[in-house]
């Protein structure tokens, strides 16, 4: 099987654009199945930066497609934004990105509704991106929500957002004092979106399925991370997607043979952007400078991350539950100059050691994680480019983090920059030979 799937490890943010960015010219398509622009992928190259949020990474390789699948939810307005600046910034987006008809789309009412809930829920704020994302799918499952392919047509655009008001939501905006816009109108502003959106929509389950009876190889990229999936994350502090692996199959219409091998990302210490549980978080100097040396400020939001060691506990779970095959470990040089590195093997709660995940969230609450502390190797490694290039601490570092998660480590960054990259083995993707690149049109 030559497909790959790239999975965040933690809770987003791993580096899974860097590292899509980087695998993406051995393969002719790039999907994304999950989440909307809740997502902030950095990719760095050639002294540019790029921050993708709905469209996936791969759009910036030539020659391949980028499939936005049925499983997200979109902001029309954002997404012809996305489009417009990756366009201005010399990538031709015309021609290689295909949306989903059947992703559903994020409303204004989407918005209001999860920044209302965000400031005035009583001792349950999650810290969302306030783009709407819960409550869009909460509309998709209470099966009021509006498809990309409905933007298609007027009246059948105007009967769902009636719907969704009169049958649906409309009686808790008012009670909440949110505006409610008006059906007609916002269908008519919506529709025009749905118009300049239209040679990108079309039904990529089906086309998937037709490139790759051809035999075309496509690599699925992750959005947010394993800890953050609803429901096998620190519930209810989630994002309300399936971020695992597996959800991939749904998301995108395919079985779930197709996810090929699959790598997990982890940095190589901890983040978090927003509430609910991290065991292993740093309120304190060494958190700050985690945070200072790894930049560590959110892609979408530009939140501060909450920062943290590794989570030995949380990563070999994350790894059971999406089924990683090998692991890549990112932002390695930001531990450069630490004199011992603390990674977490264990938690105690109370008096009970706990070697897996608790769901409960006063476990959660409580838990004390248990620290094996590693030597640092004060050394910078942002120029090693092979695995001997890297201090002994370094390598008896990522050895500890493959045996906590039981994987292999199959690439290791060093740095934000493509180079800045350790590729330890191919083995996932030696059958892929990188596709020729195509002359970009502009
Ligand atoms: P994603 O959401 O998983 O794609 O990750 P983000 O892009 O939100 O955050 C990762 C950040 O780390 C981005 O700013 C990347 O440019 C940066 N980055 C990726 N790999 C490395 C690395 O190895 N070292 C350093 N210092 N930065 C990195
Ligand atoms: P990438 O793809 C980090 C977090 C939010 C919040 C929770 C729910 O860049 O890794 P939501 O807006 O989804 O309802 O928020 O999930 N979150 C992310 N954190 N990276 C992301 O995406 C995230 N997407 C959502 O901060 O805690
Ligand atoms: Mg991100």
């Amino acid at each position: 099987m030559s497909n790959l799937t790239v999975v965040g490890g933690q809770w987003g943010d791993e580096g899974k654009g860097k590292i899509v960015d980087l695998l993406a010219d051995r393969y002719g398509i790039v999907a994304r199945w999950a989440g909307g622009p809740n997502a902030g992928h950095t990719v760095r190259f050639a002294s540019k930066t790029f921050a993708l949020h709905h469209i996936p990474t791969g759009i910036l390789r030539d020659g391949v497609t980028a499939v936005i699948g049925n499983g997200t939810v979109i902001d029309p307005a954002s997404l012809l934004q996305e489009i417009d600046e990756l366009e201005r910034q010399g990538i031709k987006v015309g021609g290689r990105l295909r949306v989903s008809h059947r992703a559903h789309v994020i409303l204004p009412f989407h918005k209001s509704l999860d920044q209302w809930a965000e400031e005035n829920t009583a001792g349950l704020t999650i810290g969302t991106t306030r783009r709407g994302i819960g409550p869009a799918y909460m509309s998709k499952a209470a099966r009021l929500g509006v498809r990309m392919v409905e933007l298609g047509d007027i009246e059948t655009l105007q009967a769902r957002i009636r719907a969704f008001v009169d049958v649906g939501f409309g009686g808790m905006l008012q009670q909440l004092n949110q505006p409610i816009f008006v059906p007609e109108m916002l269908a008519e502003e919506y529709f025009a979106h749905g118009v300049a959106l239209a040679p990108y929509v079309c039904d990529t389950a089906v086309w998937l399925a037709d490139q790759v009876r051809r035999g075309t190889r496509v690599l699925f990229e992750g959005a947010q991370g394993t800890m953050l999936d609803v429901d096998h994350g620190t519930y209810p502090f989630v994002t309300s997607s399936s971020a695992v692996a597996g959800g991939l199959a749904p998301g995108c219409g395919v079985g779930p043979h197709a996810a090929g091998s699959v790598i997990g990302v982890f940095k190589a210490y901890g983040t978090r952007v927003g509430a609910g549980p991290m065991p292993t978080e740093q309120i304190n100097p060494s958190g700050e400078r985690l945070r200072e040396r790894g930049r560590e400020y959110g892609t979408t939001t530009g939140r501060p991350r909450r920062c943290g060691w590794f989570d030995g506990v949380a990563a070999r779970y994350a790894a059971a539950v999406s089924g990683f095959d090998a692991i890549a470990v990112t932002l390695l040089d930001v531990l450069d100059d630490f004199d011992e590195i603390p990674v977490c093997t264990g938690y105690r709660y109370r008096d009970i050691a706990l070697s897996e995940m608790p769901a409960e969230p006063w476990i959660l609450d409580e838990i004390e994680p248990v620290y094996e502390a590693l030597p640092g190797w004060k050394k910078a490694t942002g120029g090693a480019r092979r695995l001997s290039d890297l201090p002994a601490n370094a390598r008896r570092y990522l050895d500890r983090l493959s045996e906590l998660t039981g994987c292999d480590v199959v690439i290791v960054s060093v740095g934000p920059d493509r180079e800045q990259t350790i590729w330890v083995s191919d083995r996932l993707w030696a059958d892929n030979p990188k596709m020729p690149a195509l002359t970009l049109e502009l």
